[in-house]
């Protein structure tokens, strides 16, 4: 009998790319969306899928008690912009899920509990690089959020549950959404530059970020499943690579070779100016490293937008 794995999210970009993945791996794979920002075409035929909020209990009871060996809880509002716009569907979409699908993880003895978190828990610090052990001091509603999600999902370890907390630096790629213009720093500035061919770059040139490529975010989550994470169950998901505005614009032109005229206009509010990855325990603990570069990242980003 095939093992059965949940990914929720599983129409949005990484949980469609993970979801997929664990197909070609042969899992039974259930997933669930509520299409809010997804989009159903990401995903491989033979996925199971539920259309459901994971904040109603009526969509964990189509969850029918089966048991998961692995839970992937991606679903959730994924904007800092918009947690402003609507803090309560924030709330409900990345806190209230987190608390149905745990107790649903601990009921169904669900051997590793996957949470999607961020970077956005961490705020600006001093230096821009951060560990997992740093102080957390989320600027946006949406980091707020996802350090409660993390916080509960510790909390319920004391009652056995097994968390992973996954926190994403910039993960770029394809299935990533170009319509939506509040997510995604890569996918934002090449739906403008090759949609638009104008480029508004939101704060400073000197603003900076740590990108990692989708496959090479799906490689060390699936690492993740095989090794014992309870020591460190808290881990940085990048490359530890520090990447200003002004240089991901440079390496963009030169993947097209053109000029980009771009325009500077005011920040989002409460946007952390720079972040990246401390990736001590990735790498020294559980052996793994990220492999592609930027320009190579992009470049096949491109090549599959152009293709699709
Ligand atoms: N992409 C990144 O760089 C990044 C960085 C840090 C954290 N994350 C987190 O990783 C997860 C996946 O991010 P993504 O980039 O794939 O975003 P995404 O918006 O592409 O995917 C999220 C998916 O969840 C669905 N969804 C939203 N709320 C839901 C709900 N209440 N119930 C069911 N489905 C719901 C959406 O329809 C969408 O398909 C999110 O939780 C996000 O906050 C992503």
């Amino acid at each position: 009998m095939k093992k059965k794995i949940l990914v929720t999210g599983a129409a949005g970009f990484i949980g469609s790319n993970l979801a997929n993945f664990f197909i070609k791996k042969k899992y039974e794979v259930w997933t669930i969306d509520n299409l809010s920002t997804g989009n159903l075409k990401n995903l491989n035929k033979s996925i199971i899928f539920i259309n459901g909020d994971c904040s109603n209990k009526n969509t964990i009871k189509k969850l029918k008690n089966n048991k998961f060996k692995y839970i992937f809880h991606f679903a959730g509002q994924s904007s800092g912009e918009i947690s402003f716009e609507n803090p309560f569907n924030d709330f409900k979409s990345n806190v209230l899920s987190t608390i149905y699908l745990a107790e649903y993880a601990l009921k169904n003895q669900c051997k590793k509990f996957f949470y999607a978190s961020s970077m956005s828990v961490y705020g600006d610090t001093y230096l821009g690089t951060s560990k997992e052990s740093d102080k957390c001091n989320p600027l946006s509603f949406y980091g707020i959020g996802k350090l409660t999600s993390e916080n509960y999902l510790m909390k319920y370890r004391k009652k056995g549950l097994n968390p992973v907390i996954l926190r994403f630096f910039n993960v770029y790629g394809p299935n990533q959404n170009f319509s939506n213009l509040k997510q995604g720093m890569i996918s934002i500035y090449l739906a403008q530059i090759l949609n638009s061919k104008k480029l508004f770059v939101k704060g400073s040139l000197n603003r900076f970020r740590d990108f990692i490529y989708i496959d090479d975010a799906i490689e060390a989550i699936y690492n993740l499943c095989q090794k014992n994470t309870k020591l460190y169950p808290i881990i940085n998901i990048g490359t530890g690579k520090k990447t200003t505005i002004k240089q991901l614009i440079e390496i963009i032109s030169k993947i097209i070779n053109k000029d980009i005229k771009y325009k500077i206009i005011s920040g989002t509010i409460d946007d952390q100016f720079g972040v990246y990855a401390n990736t001590k325990i990735l790498q020294n603990h559980y052996n793994f490293k990220a492999k592609t570069n930027l320009k190579l990242g992009i470049k096949k980003f491109i090549d599959w937008k152009i293709n699709n």
